[in-house]
């Protein structure tokens, strides 16, 4: 796993087609008031823990990798007792997302428009009590798994900012991500409570873009749910 401080490779993207204006002033105007100050190391070179008081005392959720922040929102909108952080480090994705946000009805949300990585360094221990992780890049060929969000330093990271009993969500399309899923997720202390095929999301679940594709494909969706021991 990375120390904090040391050099991370990304290996995703961060712009895809051109946005347009109305995006662009989103990003300008709109993503000042919501994004999490004290995340990158520019910001916080010492990597001093986030102050939380953001999220008024509320439970605090995190959304690694929301893509057009379909799932976030309905999230957000239907549970406005809870705090939900965003993470995504695709532009146009933290574009549309903010295009969802314009009209103020949603108001529990913050955004880290960057690596879940960085976050995860200056998050207090124990803080997070919901983790979403919907359709994380597949990184098909075997030399590339480790680059899958469900290996080792990701999820050591992940652990150490859930609180005990903590739930953790996954949607994947990739049989072969089940199966490093089932694996690693209990090796980094997180027990498997329910999993699913396609019809067995949970009962509050939002279809996103990539299950619609996968699904347009003629991929299955799984769902898997883990709770943080301890
Ligand atoms: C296949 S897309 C799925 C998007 C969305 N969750 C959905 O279901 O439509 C995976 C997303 O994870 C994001 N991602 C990849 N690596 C990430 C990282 N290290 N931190 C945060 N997000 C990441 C990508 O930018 C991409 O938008």
């Amino acid at each position: 796993m990375s120390e904090a401080g040391e050099h991370r490779n990304f290996y995703g993207r961060i712009h895809g087609k051109t946005l347009r204006a109305q995006q662009k002033a989103d990003l300008e105007t709109g993503l000042a008031a919501l994004a999490l100050k004290g995340v990158t190391r520019e910001d916080n070179p010492s990597r001093a823990a986030l102050d939380l008081s953001f999220a008024g005392g509320r439970p605090l959720w995190l959304e690694v990798g929301f893509g057009g922040g379909e799932h976030l929102v309905h999230m957000a909108a239907r549970n406005p007792g809870i705090f939900l952080i965003g993470c995504e480090p695709f532009v146009n994705g933290v574009a549309m997302l903010l295009g969802k946000l314009r009209d103020g009805k949603v108001s529990n949300v913050a955004i880290h428009p960057g690596d879940v990585r960085d976050l995860f360094d200056v998050l207090p221990g124990g803080c997070l009590t919901k983790v979403f992780l919907n359709y994380p890049d597949p990184w098909p060929k075997a030399r590339h798994h480790r680059r899958r969000f469900v290996s080792p330093g990701y999820l050591q990271a992940l652990a150490r900012v859930c609180a005990p009993g903590a739930e953790f969500r996954v949607a994947t399309d990739i049989p072969d991500y089940v199966r490093q899923t089932l694996e690693e997720v209990p090796a980094a202390g997180f027990e498997l409570v329910h999993q699913a095929g396609e019809g067995g999301a949970w009962e509050d679940w939002l279809s996103t873009r990539y299950e619609r594709k996968a699904l347009r494909e003629g991929r299955a969706p799984h769902y898997l749910t883990f709770r943080r021991e301890g």
